[in-house]
């Protein structure tokens, strides 16, 4: 089997390459453009004749024709994927997330290549705190940033393409991700390197927002387990019961850090933040069989916590950037 994996060099592309490459025979193609969220070291180690790097960008049919042509199945991550970077500037949203996926949808249904898209709970819009519903695959799509919106039309256009010319797709929508190699832009590696820095976390407006969290491991084994099992023209909500708020996510990282819970600060809301997300991954769960692996947030946490204290080499180089662009938002 010859897989294809876009944005294979990302946080959870990457981890989904050493995934595959632990638990099939495959060979694994991964085409990146190798953005600034992009990271070859976490390629790194892999088996050279099992793995090989394209750089190139996704939107560009002609690197994306001819390789697609070559693979058995196409796993879709590259994306521009962070909220604020949208708010800030969503250009490159539009071009890589909806002309990106276009561009791969037109490769695949001329060479008849099965397709996954990798997309996100964020298409479904917010809940009410309260609310005792969670997100199903028949949740209407109200997306609510830029980001988001471009994620919704992909997944229409995918759905589009399956309708109309017959392609061979599946589509997932997975919750909030955490663990190694994620971007210190993202809330939970920015929270640990502040403190590791002697710095405090950060929390928008007053931290009540819940994001569903799930080990970038347990999204693997659930994007494997729909290319293996899947229903063609089938939408897949993925997560595993790790509701939590911000405010809880802050003070367990500063616990498991040995610093006082409560010493956080408030920052500059994001605007039109979405409240709370959260997944009923049932028909996943019923129909294809799949069961997380990493039940205990609080575990996968502290792992996570050592993995950024072992890697700050890795991180280092991003951080400082990131945090320029973070306080002269106020943030
Ligand atoms: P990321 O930003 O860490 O990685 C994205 C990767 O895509 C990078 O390696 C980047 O270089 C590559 N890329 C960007 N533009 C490209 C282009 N035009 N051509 C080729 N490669 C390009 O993102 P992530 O957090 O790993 O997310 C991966 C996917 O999973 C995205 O589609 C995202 O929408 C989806 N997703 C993310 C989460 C989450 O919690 N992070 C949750 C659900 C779904
Ligand atoms: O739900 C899935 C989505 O999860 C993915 O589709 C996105 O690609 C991914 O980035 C993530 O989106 P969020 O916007 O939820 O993630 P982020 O890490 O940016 O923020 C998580 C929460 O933490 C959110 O409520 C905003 C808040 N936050 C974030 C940062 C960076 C803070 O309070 N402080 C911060 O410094």
């Amino acid at each position: 089997m010859q897989i294809l994996v876009t944005g294979g060099a990302g946080f959870i592309g990457s981890n989904f390459v050493h995934h595959l490459v632990r638990h099939t025979d495959a060979t694994v193609t991964v085409l990146d453009k190798l953005t600034y969220a992009a990271s070859r070291e976490a390629l790194a180690g892999l088996p050279g004749d099992r793995v090989r790097l394209v750089v190139g960008d996704v939107a560009d049919a002609e690197v994306v024709e001819p390789l697609v042509a070559e693979h058995d199945v196409v796993v879709h991550y590259a994306a521009e994927s962070h909220n604020d970077n949208s708010l800030d500037d969503p250009s490159p949203f539009i071009r890589t997330n909806l002309l990106g996926t276009f561009t791969l949808l037109e490769a695949v249904r001329k060479a008849d290549v099965r397709l996954h898209h990798v997309s996100t709970d964020e298409v479904y819009g917010d809940l009410a705190l309260d609310d005792p519903k969670k997100f199903t695959e028949d949740t209407p799509y109200t997306p609510s940033s830029p980001y988001s919106a471009s994620k919704a039309g992909s997944d229409h256009l995918v759905r589009a393409w399956v309708r109309s010319f017959g392609v061979r797709a599946t589509i997932s929508n997975c919750s909030n991700n955490y663990g190694p190699w994620q971007h210190v832009e993202k809330f939970i590696p920015r929270q640990i390197t502040e403190v590791l820095d002697g710095r405090r976390p950060k929390l928008y407006g007053s931290g009540e927002n819940v994001r569903d969290w799930i080990h970038t491991e347990d999204h693997s084994s659930a994007v494997l387990t729909i290319l293996e099992k899947g229903r063609i023209g089938e939408t897949y909500l993925i997560g595993a019961e790790g509701e939590r708020s911000n405010l809880e996510v802050v003070r367990l990282i500063l616990q498991l850090m040995g610093r006082d819970p409560d010493d956080f600060e408030h920052v500059t809301d994001r605007a039109g933040h979405d409240l709370r997300y959260a997944i009923d991954a049932g028909k996943l769960r019923t129909e294809l069989g799949w069961v997380p692996q990493y039940g205990d947030f609080e575990a996968g946490l502290a792992q996570t916590v050592a993995w950024y204290r072992e890697h700050e080499a890795w991180w280092r180089p991003g951080k400082d950037a990131t945090e320029a662009a973070y306080a002269a938002k106020g943030q």
